[in-house]
């Protein structure tokens, strides 16, 4: 069973206790996407114009509105060279993430940092690229494990790491929170193109990172040769509703035999795929507007703000806590315990909903994850539970 249906149907046996959805309704009073970002939304407009004769529009390309992209573009991979007709506009990264297995089919080998946002195995799985689940050790055969602890700063010791047809790397990472330096960028395009690997780089944190590590793979040179990258408004714009997110492939990303995977894609893209939402697509464009780029740094500075709150309250209690400062999670640690031991613990004695860190892999045991995408009340109240807990 998936980790996040297991996780629901946790909540409904301890329905009872519940009452954090129940302060959610009741005590919020701010919301930052409401606040920050809706103000420059153009959903109505598009949405009122497709009832009218002059404004409906049907079928759009499948790669996304020529504007969007050239926006998408022109917004973060300006410095990198990137240009729109690299871009494919997607219905959200995780359904991009399933359009990758497609383009690779089953025949490939991958590798995966661990823990690790699930949708990279999941779909892996269903794909059939891997072998029966370990329950011994808790992994699928046929996938390359990239151990990623608070030992190797987050970054895996790719010496140990065999070669695979497909890197899937995330920085800022989900769960960890953690983001990649230049210099560990760097060895991993060099590993890439060292063995013949193709590298699906999971952007889709990247505006929450505050210091000098880079927000795409495409400022390491030579990416363009090696890498994909998948990002999303998701994160940023409060999107995980509307559905809107993108791929970048770069014209100099070849299979051995010369052929342009941005081809493959394509053909991907125009037969499973019909594009996004001609609705989404305007508010995404709203989004890169200046006013609706500073309304996105606006939510992501209110989550950074709950993610202070959170990260405090565990270092407080003694905890050793990761991530936090480039991403929107907090990965505590609970040493000797287990991740879903602990993910209970707090969700009946405190109420409160966390994510066992098991779930993003067997290198996430003992961890749990602490999000910081809630009203600033609710986040505030759900540290005070938290300190009464383990004080
Ligand atoms: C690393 C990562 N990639 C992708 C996604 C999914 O993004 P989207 O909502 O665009 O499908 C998530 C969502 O949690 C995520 O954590």
């Amino acid at each position: 069973m998936n980790m996040f249906l297991n996780i629901s149907v946790d909540r409904f046996l301890h329905m009872p206790y519940i009452d954090y959805y129940l302060t959610w309704q009741v005590v919020c009073i701010k919301h930052p996407v409401l606040d920050f970002v809706f103000p420059y939304s153009t959903i109505w407009q598009r949405a009122h114009e497709l009832s009218t004769l002059k404004g409906y529009s049907g079928y759009g390309a499948e790669q996304g509105e020529n504007q969007l992209r050239a926006s998408i573009a022109s917004t973060y991979y300006a410095n990198v060279g990137i240009e729109e007709d690299e871009i494919f506009v997607s219905d959200g990264a995780k359904s991009d993430i399933s359009r990758f297995q497609v383009l690779f089919g089953s025949n490939v080998t991958m590798a995966v940092q661990d823990p690790s946002y699930p949708a990279y195995v999941d779909s892996s799985v269903i794909m059939g690229q891997t072998g029966q689940f370990q329950k011994d050790v808790e992994k699928y055969g046929n996938i390359a494990y990239m151990r990623c602890t608070p030992e190797n700063e987050f970054f895996p010791d790719l010496s140990t790491v065999p070669r695979t047809d497909i890197i899937f790397f995330c920085s800022p990472n989900n769960p960890t929170g953690s983001a990649a330096s230049r210099e560990q960028l760097t060895k991993l395009v060099q590993f890439a193109k060292d063995n013949g690997s193709i590298l699906i780089y999971d952007s889709a944190y990247a505006m929450y990172i505050c210091d000098d590590s880079p927000k795409s793979i495409f400022e390491i040179p030579g990416a363009k040769e090696v890498a994909i990258e998948v990002s999303s408004f998701s994160k940023y714009a409060g999107f995980t509703g509307v559905r809107l997110g993108w791929t970048a492939i770069p014209k100099a990303l070849l299979y051995s035999d010369g052929f342009p995977v941005a081809k493959d894609f394509n053909r991907i893209v125009c037969t499973s795929f019909n594009g996004a939402s001609n609705i989404a697509q305007a508010d995404g464009l709203a989004c890169l507007s200046p006013d609706g780029f500073k309304g996105m740094m606006d939510v992501v500075g209110y989550y950074k703000e709950n993610t202070a709150i959170i990260m405090e309250t565990f270092k407080s209690l003694g905890y050793k806590v990761y991530g936090g400062k480039n991403a929107p999670y907090v990965w505590v640690h609970f040493p000797g315990r287990s991740s879903w031991e602990v993910f209970s613990e707090i969700l009946e004695k405190t109420h409160v909903v966390t994510t066992p860190g098991s779930g993003f892999g067997p290198g996430g045991e003992g961890f749990v994850r602490v999000s910081a995408f809630g009203h600033r009340e609710n986040v505030v109240e759900a540290c005070r539970r938290f300190k009464e807990l383990y004080k």
